[in-house]
């Protein structure tokens, strides 16, 4: 009910569904309500936030399309969509969190949420490091570098690493974790810009720009002349023939995700799976969900290398929820430099 602390609530409203194809800015509207800034009377463990970043992230698109027994539900029509966020805590009827203290987790695509599903949140404890990291580097898009790099890979030291959608909110951090561990790493990306980055930001040994190289195949050769013992897999398609071919014996392919393939209508086949039989590769796929019980792990890594300067993270800020609904879908035509996220408000 609106009274006193009611105030005004601008959402990202999800107009219609779109099942193939690239999904545009005019899927979405924004709109306003109005929110009570208390937990509703009865609603136990429950939270009330300020949402300040939200991250734009390249499985939200499944969650674009009306198709139900996915991983992920579809968006509601008509509602505000929903995603990691990083937010402040105005209310609360649960034990483990008071006003004031910071989440991040999944939250609204709005200035302000009621949060009923607290398992979804973590208190941030760290807060002397960008607290916009928590919608990438120490959220979601870390863990699953981490749980992808370390977990699934088991890598070692001197091992030719591949990353595909290298400069991104995950790849880069996969690209620095490899290299922080002696390996020989390469990574790919859609512009000259990105390649620059892998290579004189993020400390890759090479980089190329996928976009003009005609032929994948012989790219990988000229970068791998030894093979690949470790793939990390971020875009599938044609990538992931290419790259079939050129791995090593015993050599490792986590599948994190496979971005070429979310718009598509019909899905690529994969012709070069056969290598995987002669040359013994462990292809495994993973979500990063199934691995936050490592989380406390992760930040005790994780925190260090931040602050020594060992890890370095680059962000693309989008300005305002109103940007919101253009950075999502710039993630599908490679606008994004870097780790996307949403500014809804600094405090
Ligand atoms: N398994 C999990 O739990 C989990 C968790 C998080 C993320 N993921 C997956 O990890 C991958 C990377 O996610 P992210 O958050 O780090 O995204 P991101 O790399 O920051 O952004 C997406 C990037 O993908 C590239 N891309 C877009 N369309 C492409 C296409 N058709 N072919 C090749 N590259 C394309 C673009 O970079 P370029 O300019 O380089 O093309 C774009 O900037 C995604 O596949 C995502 O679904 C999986």
């Amino acid at each position: 009910m609106a009274g006193e602390e009611s105030v005004r609530n601008k959402q990202v409203v999800l107009k219609n569904y779109v099942d193939a194809g690239l999904p545009k800015e005019s899927d979405m509207e924004i709109k306003e309500s109005t929110i009570h800034l208390k937990v509703p009377e009865g609603s136990k463990d429950a939270i009330l936030v300020k949402n300040l970043y939200l991250s734009c992230d390249p499985y939200m698109r499944n969650r674009l399309k009306n198709i139900q027994g996915s991983y992920v539900a579809p968006f509601q029509i008509g509602s505000p969509l929903s995603g990691y966020g990083v937010a402040k805590v105005l209310d609360s009827t649960h034990s483990r969190y008071a006003k004031g203290d910071l989440i991040w987790g999944i939250t609204g695509w709005e200035e302000y949420t009621l949060i009923t599903a607290v398992d979804a949140v973590f208190k941030i404890q760290n807060t002397d490091v960008p607290l916009t990291y928590y919608t990438g580097l120490l959220g979601m898009a870390g863990m699953t570098a981490y749980a992808g790099f370390y977990e699934i890979c088991s890598p070692k030291k001197g091992e030719y690493v591949y990353v595909s959608a290298a400069s991104g909110a995950v790849g880069q951090l996969v690209g620095q974790f490899a290299k922080l561990l002696g390996c020989y790493v390469v990574g790919s990306a859609g512009s000259k810009e990105k390649v620059d980055l892998l290579k004189n930001k993020f400390g890759f040994d090479a980089a190329f720009n996928y976009k003009e190289e005609p032929d994948l195949d012989a790219a990988l050769k000229r970068f791998f002349p030894e093979g690949i013992d470790i793939y990390f897999e971020n875009v599938g398609g044609k990538m992931l023939d290419a790259v079939l071919a050129n791995m090593r014996v015993h050599g490792r392919i986590a599948a994190c995700g496979m971005i070429s393939q979310y718009n598509n209508e019909q899905l690529d086949a994969v012709h070069n799976l056969i290598y995987i039989i002669p040359k013994a590769i462990r292809m495994q796929g993973f979500i990063v969900t199934h691995f936050y019980h490592l989380y406390p792990k992760y930040l005790e890594m994780v925190i260090p290398y931040i602050k020594e300067g060992k890890i370095t993270y680059v962000e693309d800020k989008a300005d305002g929820l109103e940007s919101a609904p253009a950075a999502l879908v710039g993630l599908f035509t490679g606008r994004n430099v870097g780790k996307q996220l949403v500014v809804v408000s600094h405090d």
